[in-house]
């Protein structure tokens, strides 16, 4: 029970990776917010995680909204009495276009949830965890947060983005006990990948030298281990969990 004690927001929960990272959580004995804009998603997170002795509850948050993240903090101090760890995992994909062709609204959709969602959201935690003492913030970086891949204009620059943001937020608030990380996965088996078209989807294992894509509760297993207090030194930094992608 590494999280013991803990209360956890986890947006974009109510699936893939969020879902398999609440429930990992809460295994390690968080209380967990569970947060998405699929309220019938969250609401499957949620009995997931009571069913197995858990401790959560749904809320629904569109995190592209910066009222709409305080609103969620509000409710985790209200129902939990503080904040202690959050999840910046709520994302898309967006179309694939070349970067001219890029339909612009698009551009503005993927900006707005995968980039100034995780800055909402961390102006909305980092007073709630100074207020507990401490706390630790993990985002959803990509591995493509490091390289580009075609087509994918506004999830690369977003995803670069969170590294940035997650450098700046640490710089100013780890003396204040807030732990901040990015974390990069490669091609993980999720309702977003499947999304993808298929030819693309056949190209992607081969990129992996591990020979597979990966799974939603592996990145849980980095995300529980950088919420937990083992991870007590570690701020600042961006991980990548990526079978082997960027070693090449
Ligand atoms: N799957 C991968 O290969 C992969 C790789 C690297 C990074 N990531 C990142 O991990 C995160 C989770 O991805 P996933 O593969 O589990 O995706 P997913 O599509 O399975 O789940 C994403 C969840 O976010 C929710 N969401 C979307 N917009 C939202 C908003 N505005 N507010 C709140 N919730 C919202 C969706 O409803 C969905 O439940 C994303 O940030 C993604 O970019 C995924």
């Amino acid at each position: 029970m590494d999280l013991e004690k803990k209360t956890a927001i986890v947006t974009g929960a109510g699936s893939g990776i969020g879902r398999a990272t609440a429930v990992r959580l809460a295994k390690g004995g968080a209380r967990v917010v569970v947060s998405d804009v699929n309220e019938e998603g969250g609401k499957q997170t949620v009995e997931e995680i009571t069913e197995a002795g858990g401790e959560a509850f749904f809320f629904r948050a569109d995190t592209s909204k910066p009222e709409e993240n305080e609103a969620l903090v509000r409710e985790a101090e209200a129902r939990y009495g503080a904040l202690h760890v959050a999840v910046n995992n709520a994302g898309i994909a967006g179309p694939m276009e070349p970067l001219v062709d890029y339909p612009l609204e698009d551009w503005d959709r993927v900006i707005a949830i995968n980039l100034s969602g995780v800055y909402y959201g961390m102006r909305a935690q980092i007073p709630a965890m100074k207020r507990a003492g401490g706390g630790s913030i993990i985002n959803l970086s990509s591995i493509l947060g490091q390289v580009a891949f075609h087509g994918l204009t506004a999830y690369v620059a977003a995803k670069h983005g969170v590294v940035g943001l997650t450098r700046i937020a640490a710089l100013e608030y780890s003396a204040d006990g807030v732990r901040i990380n990015a974390i990069g996965p490669a091609f993980i088996r999720t309702p977003m990948v499947d999304a993808l078209p298929e030819d693309i989807k056949r190209g992607l294992i081969e990129k992996h030298p591990i020979g597979r894509l990966g799974e939603a509760k592996e990145v849980a297993e980095l995300i529980a281990f950088l919420a937990s207090d083992r991870a007590s030194f570690i701020t600042g930094t961006y991980y990548a969990i990526d079978g082997g992608y960027l070693a090449q």
